[in-house]
């Protein structure tokens, strides 16, 4: 099963982004092998776009994973398109490269596919990545992040990484960086939680205007991680509305979550550790093809 290659977004600096991706983030209480299992078996079903963190701890796994796709001829590197990102404790300039570099050995990549900054709050460089004093605060660190994304711009003309962007950002903190003096490249993508409990309308309108992707996480409704989510909200793939219209459209609610974000020129992320959910995700491309034809804004090629 081959995914159409071509279905692929054309991003402010001319490189295209797979529109639909697979994410890695496990939470501590899943083991990291699962991680590293499901990301080969979105490889052998036609997936091409992988999201990763330096803090999600998972990089080794994931590198190894796509070498091992690598090397029994699935893909070669340049079809894979890999997203790293830099770690809030690493915001201030002359730590920005580091960051990259240990994420570069540890997936044993040459270069990222694009590289984003985390969060636009910065927390105290040192090893711990959620520094907190003695009252279980965290400990923040002032960093101007025009300096940051200067330092981001470094490690795309050092060859480093192709592109470059953002993630968590809001409208205000976008500006800040569009209206930087001597800015020399824009933020091809914000990647933020997006789904139909949050479906980010202002956001979206405002980096179309700037020709600014963004690109959608916990489109499923997250994890559900107890450290991040509120347990009693509610889950967004048991919401009555998505099953009414997965029903008369004969999908799944997770098919429906994921062409509603497509439809609207959004690059999606899903997560699946389970091979049966990850291929039925792949119908999602095949499925919305003609429609998509009709709706997307002349950036995407199909
Ligand atoms: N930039 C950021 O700050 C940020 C934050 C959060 C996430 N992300 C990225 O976005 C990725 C995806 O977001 P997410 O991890 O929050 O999760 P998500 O994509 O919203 O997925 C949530 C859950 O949906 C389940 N699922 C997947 N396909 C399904 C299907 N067809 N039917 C029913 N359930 C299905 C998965 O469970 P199973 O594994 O059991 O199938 C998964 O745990 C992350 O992995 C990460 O790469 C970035």
């Amino acid at each position: 099963m081959e995914l159409d290659k071509d279905l692929c977004i054309k991003m402010n600096d001319g490189n295209k982004i797979p529109a639909l991706g697979f994410g890695t983030y496990c939470p501590d209480d899943v083991q990291k092998s699962k991680c590293e299992e499901a990301t080969k078996v979105a490889i052998e079903v036609g997936f091409r776009h992988i999201d990763g963190a330096f803090v999600y701890g998972i990089e080794e796994e994931v590198g190894r994973a796509v070498h091992e796709k690598i090397a029994d001829g699935t893909v070669k590197r340049e079809d894979i398109f890999y997203t790293g990102k830099l770690w809030n404790t690493f915001h201030r300039p002359e730590l920005v490269r580091s960051c990259l570099e240990q994420s570069l050995k540890k997936l044993k990549f040459d270069y990222l596919d694009l590289f984003i900054i985390h969060n636009p709050m910065s927390l105290k460089p040192g090893t711990d990545p959620l520094p907190k004093d003695e009252n279980g605060k965290l400990i923040f660190d002032v960093v101007d992040l025009r300096q940051t994304w200067e330092a981001m711009e470094a490690c795309k003309d050092a060859g480093l990484v192709k592109s470059i962007g953002v993630s968590n950002f809001n409208i205000r903190q976008l500006e800040m960086i569009l209206n930087k003096p001597g800015l020399k490249y824009k933020p091809v993508l914000n990647q933020v939680e997006c789904h139909p409990y949050l479906n980010q309308g202002k956001l979206l309108a405002f980096c179309k205007s700037k020709d600014i992707l963004l690109e959608a996480y916990s489109v499923l409704g997250s994890q559900r991680d107890k450290m991040w989510i509120d347990q009693s909200t509610p889950v967004l793939l048991e919401d009555p509305v998505l099953g009414a219209i997965a029903r008369k459209y004969n999908q799944s609610p997770a098919l429906v979550a994921l062409r509603y974000q497509l439809q609207r020129g959004i690059v999606v992320l899903f997560k699946s550790f389970t091979r049966k959910r990850i291929e039925e995700n792949l119908q999602v491309k095949q499925e919305g093809r003609e429609k998509r034809m009709r709706d997307t804004p002349p950036c995407v090629q199909i």
